[in-house]
């Protein structure tokens, strides 16, 4: 099996890489990388490199000749192409290459998802099912390490401050996700699957005792309604951009959108996943 993987230079592609390279050969596994420079310490680990775009069909139709499967981790919204786009163009790329299976990196209940960040996933999963590509979807829900910031000011004596009110999240760690990704690639592509990559599901408050835990410290746990979150951000003088997402997915949050039970993850990753307090100290090790 050949295999390539996108998104290598980020958290969770690298991860994946990392758990593939344990069972499969080096000269098995190509990476996708947006430049020659951003390839060469891949290229000396002894990987094919690969260079393309998600920007640029053309360039991931070369990219992936050759590859029988395919690790699709989804991009980064807010470039000039828009994500929709881009990821039209991997799954046409993957088409015209003669791609046979597809793992593809989703949003947590896509197709019903409300969510600030579903409609690209929506389009994205529509489009993976339409092209006669076997494939497993990925739902993964929230990345732990998404809430660094809220542990970093609560170590710095702010508080444990959040907008999500009640709404329960099914938070896990990068790692975690990267596995279960890793193994959807080696496993067979019997049949055309969705999983839902949920962790336990927690509300803030859950995750704020949780965090006294594992930091060993009592902190306030402060909980503000969106609008006074935005303004608080805002004061604190991080960009309009950021504020915007930031308390968007925090509205998404308290609205549920988050909320999706399931135990998909334990069967990817073939045990429970890293628990949450173990997660929050090593965030906290990594902050200090
Ligand atoms: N579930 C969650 O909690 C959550 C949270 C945040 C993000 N996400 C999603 O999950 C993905 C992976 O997460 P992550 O933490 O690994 O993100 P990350 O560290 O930002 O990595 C994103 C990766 O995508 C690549 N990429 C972005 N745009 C691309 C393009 N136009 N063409 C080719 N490659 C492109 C980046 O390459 P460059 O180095 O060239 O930029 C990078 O390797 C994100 O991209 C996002 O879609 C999920």
């Amino acid at each position: 099996m050949t295999y390539l993987l996108t998104g290598v230079t980020g958290g969770l592609g690298n991860g994946i890489l990392t758990v593939l390279s344990e069972t499969v050969s080096h000269k098995d596994i190509s990476v996708l990388v947006r430049s020659k420079v951003k390839g060469e310490p891949f290229a000396a680990a002894g990987y094919d490199v690969r260079i393309g775009d998600y920007a640029d069909e053309q360039s991931l139709v070369k990219a992936f000749s050759g590859i029988e499967t395919l690790m699709f981790v989804s991009g980064a919204p807010g470039q000039t192409v828009s994500r929709d786009v881009q990821h039209k163009n991997v799954v046409e790329a993957a088409k015209q290459a003669g791609i046979k299976h597809l793992v593809y990196t989703s949003l947590a209940n896509a197709e019903h998802s409300h969510s600030v960040l579903a409609p690209d996933h929506i389009v994205t999963e529509s489009l993976i099912k339409s092209s006669g590509i076997s494939y497993k979807i990925l739902r993964n829900n929230w990345y732990l390490e998404n809430e660094t910031n809220i542990f970093k000011d609560a170590l710095d004596g702010k508080g444990f401050v959040y907008a999500g009110g009640n709404g329960k999240v099914g938070w896990a760690v990068k790692k975690d996700y990267a596995k279960a990704a890793a193994h959807a690639l080696m496993q067979p592509f019997t049949t055309n699957t969705t999983y839902e990559l949920s962790g336990p599901l927690l509300t803030y408050a859950d995750l704020h005792q949780a965090f006294e835990t594992a930091s060993g410290k009592r902190v306030d746990a402060i909980s503000m309604t969106v609008e006074d979150y935005k303004a608080a951000l805002t004061r604190a003088g991080l960009p309009e951009a950021v504020v915007g997402i930031v308390t968007a997915i925090q509205a998404d949050i308290a609205a549920g959108e988050l909320d999706v039970a399931s135990h998909d993850f334990e069967t990817l990753l073939g045990h429970t996943p890293t628990p949450i307090t173990q997660g929050i100290a090593d965030i906290i090790s990594e902050i200090k």
